[in-house]
């Protein structure tokens, strides 16, 4: 038993085996992880454990504060600091002496917004002195976005069963060991592996609009093995194009970063994000130009969290604009190097089977260009793929496990909503259930605009259908007809048979656009099993599932 005293060293916080088998912790200003704190709470008693809830400072000021297993959800405030319920605890937490919390197994998960520099601090900073503090990190923290639902729910369900095996307070194995494991496997799991594009094909027809292409990738290094399910990161560089703006703008010179002196060129090529802006951008534009009204009215929006708004005003605008429009284009180029994001990676569905497709890593690719305001945009990814990696030139992958978006027990029925590129990862599922013989009934719902033009994959779906891999495949083309019908609308339509598959165990998931068609999805089967509490259900059972970007 461990006698810990708090703030003051008053009150002593006991720490022994009375205490319930894990106590969940909220910090929450407006209620979003006081919220995903009271989902978890409800999905973690089912099984017979006793489970506390309560906010930090509620905890804190409580007379029954023992502790066998700790879980932190938390959000962050005011650019980077605790909300006000958790600010007590943290301050306490910093104040114990090192060892204090030495083997209490915990998690932390952490909900924010990526639009600020300071994504999910709160949580980092309690998760890392809780380890400072010796308390075993028995699952890595997660941080999630605006969006955070989805990803919480989808990690807080093995967190929890990880938490509850864990030994309370003992400082050694096989908590600590737990803790070792972890580390292993995440460290396979950010190994880059080099790869080259083997073959390429355009899946959109001519007449479309829009560049879907299929890639087929082979990953040069020994050791490189994915599941259905898992996406890839794919490392690139800027468009050439690109960087020939910018160096019209800044000049063909050479700066100075880290102590060394090399080509402004190079570092805009390969190290730094110009597509995509981030808020650090205009927050250090507003320190560089204090006087300009312009980057103050945007890093305003910023200050009070008005996100939609900033989001309308950045679609479409890369950096170079945004240095443009914000009448910024006179900073000297090393500042502006110092306020940029390094150069970010693109992830992209693995649409192959790890069985049937050679060890190679296919992809589906919806090519990102348009125009506007007189210039012409490529995305750094796409268009990184479909003119420079297209030779055969190596670059580097990232393999992304998916936790919960894998294919169950060979013999259960799954159903796949996946429009657009979304289809990708189901490709994944029925090459790999067509190649190792699975039983289990497929149903696919796939959409587009036109099925002249952007039925992907058509004659490999036709061939697993007659195999009989592929059960039913339902089609949503949007402009084919006066009325726009989409893949919700067929959900809608074939409400009965979808209840019985979902009666006898079949699996939902669900991928691709997150803004439109994945709320619009959930609706549709919100309404047709029952009510927002059956899909909640379905996905506290990990039957309910989505790779939304
Ligand atoms: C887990 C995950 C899986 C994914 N899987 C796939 C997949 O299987 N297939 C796939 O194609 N993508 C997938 N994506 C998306 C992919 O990662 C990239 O975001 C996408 O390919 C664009 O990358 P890019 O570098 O070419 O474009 P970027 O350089 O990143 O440019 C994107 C930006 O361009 C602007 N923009 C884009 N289109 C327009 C337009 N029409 N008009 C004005 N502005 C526009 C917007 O500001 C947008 O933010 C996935 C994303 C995630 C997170
Ligand atoms: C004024 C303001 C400042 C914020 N600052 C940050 C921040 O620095 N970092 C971050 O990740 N999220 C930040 N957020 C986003 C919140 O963490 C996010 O909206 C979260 O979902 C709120 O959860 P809560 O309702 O539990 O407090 C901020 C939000 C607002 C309104």
């Amino acid at each position: 038993m461990s006698i810990i005293t708090d703030l003051h060293g008053e009150r002593p916080i006991v720490t022994d085996m009375d205490a319930p088998d894990l106590t969940i912790l909220y910090g929450s200003q407006t209620g979003n992880a006081e919220y995903l704190a009271y989902q978890i709470h409800g999905a973690s008693e089912k099984n017979g454990d006793t489970v506390a809830l309560a906010s930090l400072e509620e905890w804190l000021h409580s007379d029954d504060r023992a502790l066998r297993r700790l879980l932190v959800v938390t959000s962050t405030h005011d650019n980077g600091h605790m909300p006000d319920n958790a600010a007590e605890f943290w301050e306490w937490i910093q104040s114990l002496e090192p060892g204090a919390l030495a083997g209490m197994p915990y998690a932390v998960l952490s909900i924010g917004d990526s639009m600020y520099d300071d994504f999910c601090k709160a949580g980092h900073d309690i998760d890392g002195r809780l380890h400072e503090l010796g308390a075993v990190r028995v699952v890595e923290g997660v941080d999630c976005d605006i969006d955070f639902e989805f990803t919480a729910t989808k990690w807080a369900k093995p967190a929890v069963a990880d938490l509850l095996a864990a030994d309370p307070w003992t400082a050694d194995a096989p908590t600590a060991g737990v803790e070792a494991g972890m580390a292993e496997s995440t460290g396979d799991s950010d190994r880059r592996y080099l790869a080259r594009v083997s073959a390429s094909q355009n899946l959109s027809k001519p007449g479309s609009a829009k560049e879907v292409v299929h890639y087929e990738l082979t990953v040069d290094d020994g050791g490189f093995a994915y599941e259905p399910g898992d996406s890839i990161s794919v490392f690139v560089t800027n468009p050439p194009r690109l960087v020939e703006e910018w160096i019209a703008v800044f000049g063909d010179v050479d700066v100075t970063r880290q102590d060394a002196t090399r080509p402004l060129r190079e570092v805009l090529a390969a190290e730094v994000e110009l597509r995509l802006v981030h808020p650090g951008l205009i927050a250090g534009l507003a320190r560089l130009r204090p006087d300009n009204r312009a980057v103050a009215r945007l890093a305003q929006m910023l200050q009070t969290g008005d996100r939609d708004g900033l989001e309308e005003w950045l679609w479409g605008r890369d950096v170079l604009d945004v240095l443009t429009d914000l009448d910024c284009r006179d900073v000297p180029a090393e500042d502006v190097l110092d306020i940029l994001r390094p150069l970010q990676h693109r992830d992209y569905s693995i649409a192959s089977s790890p069985v049937g497709d050679d060890g190679r890593v296919h992809l589906t690719v919806n090519g990102v260009r348009y125009d506007a305001g007189g210039r012409s945009y490529a995305g750094a990814a796409t268009s990184f793929l479909r003119e420079r990696a297209v030779d055969g030139s190596p670059f580097e992958v990232r393999r992304v496990p998916a936790h919960e978006f894998r294919l169950p027990a060979a013999d259960v029925p799954v159903i796949m909503v996946g429009p657009g590129v979304g289809v990708a990862p189901f490709r994944a599922f029925l090459r790999h259930r067509d190649a190792v013989g699975a039983g289990g009934r497929n149903w696919l719902f796939f959409g587009d605009q036109h099925r002249a033009y952007d039925f992907l994959y058509e004659d490999e779906f036709a061939d697993l259908s007659r195999r009989g891999t592929l059960t039913h495949l339902d089609l949503a083309f949007s402009r084919d007809q006066a009325d726009k019908h989409y893949v919700q609308d067929e959900i809608r339509r074939s409400a009965d048979e979808l209840r019985d598959w979902v009666a006898q165990g079949g699996y939902i998931y669900v991928c691709g656009d997150k803004v439109h068609m994945a709320p619009d999805v959930d609706r549709a089967f919100a309404d047709i099993l029952g009510g927002d509490a059956a899909v909640d259900e379905l996905k506290v059972q990990g039957r309910y599932v989505k790779d939304v970007y």
